[in-house]
């Protein structure tokens, strides 16, 4: 069942021209993965609980860092693809998954608006705010832009497509599957593979394996953004829950793991303490300096992931990188 989102009045033009749906987590569902993973050790958390409008906001932050390399260079790369990416697919209808602020989304949109004058983008993202205020952007600045926004997590969303005229594009950008573990991205790559149709294109952004210095640093910025961002997923959760957790009673810690090519990000509890989620009838304890894993982010090697894309029916057909091979972007056809 999709509830149409009422944001703000809009003048009648835009009106015409946007739609958002939400898709809710079943009943039932919504907070099981909470509970799941602060009551097994290591304790972990579901990592789309960072972006509510404040945890949003502190990522546009972090991609601005002189640290965080990933949004320009995947940006850089965008720049100078994006007309090659409307010439191979030809006329497409554009799907995003964890779309944000579509900041990079505008250099695709800027070459399928040449290709094929009129565009509808598909924009899915947990964060509700940031899709509106996003679409709102979007649609002023493109005046042949439709937009049917779905506001809800990947898997969910994904079910309720709405129908295309046109072939499909489906962008994953910033390197967000490396926020899944490999299980998970397997499940993905083949829900992927069943929303899209034959000829229908699946464009990925993925980080690169590099020096251990560069990737630690972006994930430990010197003016500690990165650090808020990580502590904010507890303040979500406690308006989320009806929890308690104390912000000043956790620490910040990212670190790489080589074996496992993925940074992890964590809260260290400062002490023992007693955490309770009233609404999920939740009450977990912590010892002093036990972590709760917020985030991995797995750095990838391109030809690996595209022997796993073409494991999945989706095999590559161009791959673009940055002069230093920090970032791929790969272009692939569903068979
Ligand atoms: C790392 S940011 C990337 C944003 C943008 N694509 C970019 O490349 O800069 C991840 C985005 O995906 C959204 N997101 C994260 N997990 C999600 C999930 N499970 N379902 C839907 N959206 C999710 C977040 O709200 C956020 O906007």
């Amino acid at each position: 069942m999709l509830t149409v989102v009422r944001g703000e009045p809009m003048e009648y033009d835009l009106r015409h021209r946007y739609r958002c749906d939400l898709v809710p987590i079943p009943t039932g569902q919504r907070g099981a993965d909470v509970i799941q993973g602060l009551t097994r050790r290591p304790k972990t958390l579901p990592s789309y609980y960072f972006y509510d409008q404040r945890g949003s906001e502190l990522f546009e932050q972090i991609c601005n860092l002189p640290e965080y390399y990933p949004t320009r260079t995947e940006q850089k790369i965008l720049a100078s693809a994006a007309p090659e990416i409307a010439a191979l697919t030809g006329p497409c209808d554009l799907v995003e998954l964890g779309s944000g602020s579509s900041r990079k989304t505008r250099l695709l949109l800027d070459a399928y608006s040449q290709l094929q004058g009129d565009c509808t983008y598909i924009p899915i993202d947990v964060s509700t705010t940031m899709l509106q205020t996003t679409a709102l952007h979007l649609l002023a600045d493109y005046p042949c832009l439709f937009i049917h926004a779905l506001a809800g997590v990947y898997e969910t969303a994904l079910e309720h497509l709405p129908p295309s005229a046109r072939a499909r594009l489906l962008i994953f950008l910033g390197s967000t599957i490396g926020n899944l573990s490999p299980q998970e991205e397997g499940q993905f790559l083949r829900q992927i593979y069943l929303s899209l149709s034959p000829g229908d294109h699946f464009l990925l952004g993925v980080d690169l394996q590099k020096d251990i210095h560069v990737l630690t640093a972006a994930y430990n910025d010197s003016q500690g953004v990165t650090a808020a961002f990580n502590l904010n997923i507890l303040r979500h959760l406690n308006h989320c829950f009806r929890g308690n957790f104390s912000l000043d009673r956790f620490t910040h810690w990212a670190f790489y793991n080589e074996e496992l090519h993925q940074i992890e990000m964590h809260l260290v509890s400062l002490e023992y303490q007693v955490i309770q989620l009233l609404d999920l009838g939740l009450e977990v304890d912590l010892r002093a300096q036990e972590t709760i894993r917020t985030e991995i982010s797995r750095k990838f090697d391109v030809t690996l992931m595209a022997k796993q894309l073409d494991c999945h029916g989706l095999p590559v057909q161009r791959v673009w990188q940055d002069e230093q091979k920090w970032f791929a972007l790969l272009l692939c056809k569903r068979v």
